[in-house]
């Protein structure tokens, strides 16, 4: 009898593999991290082939961890990177060119294109998302119009197109699908059918015969062909910020959670019925469970959090690890005065804005580095305010009833402190970590354990569900209103430049 579920996480910074046991609980776990490419300003890319390569590396090494063979694996799960666009050939599966990932902006011109005299919200009715160059249809019409020769192999059918959940999928099993998780990031898929809308593809001018089958989120998929998993199902495909909803148990209507990843997530389950947001969040498919109805959430994406730390470090070399942010950030009562919005590809949830770029505010002689990695840290914590205040704005419009007693987060920032604190005294609300923080990678396994009997029922992975810390507010009403609002001012310097 199989003992664990292994899940794949192919993130933005890294690929893991973490085996689970029945209990929900990391029986081995291994990690590979990938270069990040900027060839141009504005421009993120990534070598799909070597994050295959990682996928194989992490699979043997997780199994190693723990001693097992594919005979203790029941079923994989693949959790991703959302939006992040591969195209490769269907013959000799060559990726035609780099990874387009979601952080990148080079289709800013090309979104304003296609919004037209409609403006952005051309197609929010039919997507749930505004025209904006985070999402995987203008960035695979970039390839469509910029790769030479693209263009015709892929209206022969020679092609396919995938995020990396489909990338992974056709590695290991041969299949071309997706799952309406991944497939509702892509401004292509209409949210009621959740099939590939035909009118929308046309006017992008993108083939439908290149996209990839959109399958539930819980169903065997494919066995794979090959490797030290061969034979073992696939059988859960989730969105990383969605797996992660699943994985926190948010399973049902008016549960929220937010990741705190290279950017930040919050994820409102809002049911059955999608809910068109009034104020800057998107409505993206949460979950579906074989052929029960989809589940919708409200979404707020933060472009950058967790990243702005490793340009701390990479970029600007004020710290040698990205562990180091907390201790220094500490070593200071406050910002100084010192206020950083990282709109590094424009800004996201709420504000939509493409053409920001980042600032830093209130400089003086006083502001040393320790104050920036504290003005590092609390642009997390405000940025989230801005969608936790966008996620009341509509629950209230739409009578929704959102459960805010409390936050529940995850993520690698989670372990910080400092920022945990901040966070609960900037939205006046507790912030609660659960026990087990890899919630992306558990709720890929959950999918693919649902599908193949190893978890009953939705109820098995609530009771699963522990708390581990809960952090409290602990400022003044007027200090939380006097720093958000020197924060908001920050912000509107990053469109407002002349
Ligand atoms: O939408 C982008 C998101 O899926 C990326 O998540 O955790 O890889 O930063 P992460």
């Amino acid at each position: 009898m199989p003992r664990f579920v292994a899940a794949i996480d192919q993130g933005t910074t890294s690929t893991r593999c973490i085996l689970f046991d029945r209990s929900g609980r990391v029986a081995g776990i291994a990690q590979r991290e990938h270069e990040q490419l900027f060839p141009q300003p504005g421009w993120v890319e990534h070598d799909a082939e070597t994050i295959w390569r990682n996928t194989e590396s992490v699979i043997a090494g997780a199994l190693e961890s723990c001693g097992a063979t594919a005979a203790d694996i029941a079923a994989v799960g693949i959790t991703n990177q959302r939006e992040t666009t591969v195209v490769w050939d269907r013959a000799t599966g060559v990726p035609v060119a780099p990874a387009i990932v979601w952080q990148d902006t080079r289709t800013a011109a090309l979104c304003e294109e296609l919004a037209g005299s409609a403006g952005p919200n051309r197609y929010a009715d039919r997507t749930g998302l505004p025209l904006s160059t985070y999402f995987s249809g203008p960035k695979l019409r970039w390839i469509l119009d910029n790769v030479p020769g693209v263009a015709e192999r892929a209206a022969a059918g020679e092609l396919c197109f995938g995020t990396m959940d489909s990338w992974i999928l056709w590695r290991l099993t041969g299949v071309h699908a997706t799952d309406v998780t991944n497939a509702s990031r892509t401004m292509l898929m209409n949210l009621t059918t959740l099939q590939w809308d035909p009118e929308i593809c046309a006017e992008f001018g993108i083939p439908v015969a290149m996209l990839p089958q959109i399958r539930s989120s819980s169903e065997v998929y494919a066995e794979i062909t090959s490797g030290p998993l061969a034979g073992v199902p696939v059988a859960g495909i989730l969105g990383d910020q969605q797996a992660a909803t699943f994985g926190q148990a948010c399973l049902v209507p008016g549960e929220a959670k937010n990741t705190y990843g290279t950017g930040n997530f919050m994820l409102l389950n809002t049911g059955t019925t999608p809910v068109f947001s009034k104020h800057g969040l998107l409505t993206t498919v949460c979950y579906r469970l074989g052929d029960q109805p989809a589940v919708y959430a409200l979404e707020g994406s933060i472009a950058v959090t967790g990243s702005l730390i490793q340009w701390l470090r990479d970029n600007l070399g004020l710290i040698d690890s990205a562990s180091e942010v907390e201790g220094l950030a500490a070593s200071v009562a406050d910002n100084g005065g010192a206020y950083i919005v990282p709109a590094f590809s424009g800004l996201f949830a709420p504000r939509w804005r493409p053409d920001a770029r980042g600032v830093i505010t209130g400089l003086t002689r006083f502001v040393t580095k320790a104050h920036l990695a504290r003005a590092a840290l609390e642009a997390t914590a405000f940025q989230t305010r801005e969608v936790l205040d966008a996620m009341r704005a509509d629950a209230e419009a739409e009578a929704l009833d959102l459960e805010l007693t409390a936050l529940k987060v995850d993520g690698g920032m989670v372990g910080n402190e400092l920022l945990m604190q901040f966070q609960a005294d900037i939205l006046n609300v507790p912030v609660v970590r659960p026990v087990v923080t890899e919630t992306t990678a558990l709720g890929a396994a959950y999918a693919a354990g649902l599908a193949t009997g190893i978890w009953s029922g939705t109820d098995e992975l609530r009771a699963n569900w522990a708390e581990d810390k809960t952090w409290r507010p602990a400022m003044s009403d007027d200090e939380r209103a006097a720093r958000y609002a020197a924060w908001n001012k920050a912000v509107e310097r990053t469109y407002d430049r002349d």
